[in-house]
């Protein structure tokens, strides 16, 4: 029997995608380019590959695809509690979302207005969620992602180690084409055990389908070689 003969396990996967936004006063907010499409492509192509996915998305303007359960949130804070509240049951986490690593320390409540003079903000750290889900001991696979301006292959090999993560998806966002906000990626996915392989440039869909196949090679290695 060859491997295209075997059934596939079905697996539960969580999915983060899309930028989160960081309230400065009831109307502004600080938030960043991405498009949540890379999230988005990756939730699909879950989907069809016939794994069940729940997405946990920031706002973005695109719709989510189709039998996925979604959960809407908006803040780093919020992102990080939905996640936590989850991931256990879930084989698992594929960390897509642009998450604002700071927020302002104190939002206005209400509508600031206008005073003569600047208006100095003082941002706090928000929590790291992939630290956060180490710190739970979660077991599942984990997949970051890093986007670097130029070639990310040596910060994101860092990246995998300090995270801990089992698979680590880097992109150069210095090329307007491909990767935040962009149609099309380019990725160099990096695993725990050492190893690197290039996808694309493509249709983040496209990008999204071979991705996926590792995520399954690799959650069966990771059943063979527990952390
Ligand atoms: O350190 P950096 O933000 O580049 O790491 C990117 C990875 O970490 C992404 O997978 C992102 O979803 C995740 N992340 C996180 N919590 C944050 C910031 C980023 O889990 N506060």
């Amino acid at each position: 029997m060859n491997r295209s003969d075997t059934p596939r396990p079905r697996h539960r996967f969580l999915v983060t995608a899309g930028p989160t936004r960081e309230p400065v006063d009831a109307i502004r907010f600080f938030t960043n380019r991405s498009s949540g499409r890379m999230g988005y492509s990756l939730a699909r192509a879950c989907v069809e590959r016939g794994h069940d996915v729940t997405l946990i998305t920031g706002p973005v303007a695109i719709k989510p695809p189709v039998g996925v359960e979604v959960v809407f949130v908006e803040t780093a804070l919020e992102m990080c509690a939905a996640v936590l509240d989850r991931v256990e049951g879930y084989n698992g986490l594929l960390m897509c979302a642009a998450v604002a690593d700071y927020r302002p320390a104190e939002p206005h409540p209400g509508k600031r207005s206008k005073t003569p003079g600047d208006w100095i903000l003082r941002l706090v750290r928000n929590p790291d969620i992939l630290l956060e889900v180490d710190r739970l001991g979660y077991k599942g696979l984990r997949l970051g992602f890093a986007a670097e301006f130029g070639d990310p292959r040596e910060r994101g090999r860092q990246k995998l180690e300090e995270k801990h993560l089992d698979l680590l998806a880097a992109n150069d966002i210095s090329r307007d084409e491909l990767g935040m906000g962009a149609i099309q990626n380019a990725i160099w996915l990096m695993d725990r055990w050492g190893g690197s392989v290039a996808i694309g440039p493509a249709d983040k869909g496209v990008v999204a389908m071979e991705l996926v196949e590792h995520l399954e090679d690799a959650i069966l290695r990771l059943a063979q070689d527990p952390k």
